[in-house]
């Protein structure tokens, strides 16, 4: 059985009562209730840290215990050279999901780090993106 890594980064603790115009009602538990609902064939590792630091040491331990990563970076996304290093480390396949079209928001939201590793990424579908970016990995697990 394939093991994947749901990370997410910081703020994201607070999904559900944080902007919820931008970022729906749904809590990051639901979030990962729901994902464990859908990935009957894979084992998920959900976690959430608000340290840079934190998410930087989860990577690198996906090297050797997961076989895919579908990573929501949140605010790192846009500044973390430390974030694209470790994924790049890790071989296998990466899916960066963004519960908000971050195409569509504030300039500084435009530039991704993480995109110049990711092998997907998934903007603008709410909560929805990360059961589409699992189902993703999960295609490509095979
Ligand atoms: C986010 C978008 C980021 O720009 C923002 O900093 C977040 C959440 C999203 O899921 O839409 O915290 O990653």
């Amino acid at each position: 059985m394939s093991t994947i890594y749901i990370l997410n980064g910081p703020n994201l603790n607070l999904l559900g009562k944080r902007e919820p115009e931008i970022y729906g009602h749904d809590t990051l538990a639901d979030v990962e209730a729901m994902c464990r609902t859908a990935a009957t064939d894979a084992k998920i590792e959900f976690r959430q840290s608000n340290h840079e630091g934190v998410l930087v040491d989860w990577i690198q331990e996906a090297r050797d215990k997961a076989d895919a990563i579908v990573i929501n970076p949140a605010a790192y996304t846009h500044t973390s050279v430390a974030i694209l290093d470790a994924l790049s480390a890790f071989e296998g396949p990466v899916v960066e999901v963004h519960i908000s079209d971050v195409h569509k928001r504030e300039k500084f939201r435009h530039h991704s780090y993480v995109s110049l590793r990711a092998d997907e990424v998934i903007v603008g579908r709410g909560v929805q993106g990360y059961l589409d970016g699992l189902a993703w990995a999960i295609e490509k697990l095979g």
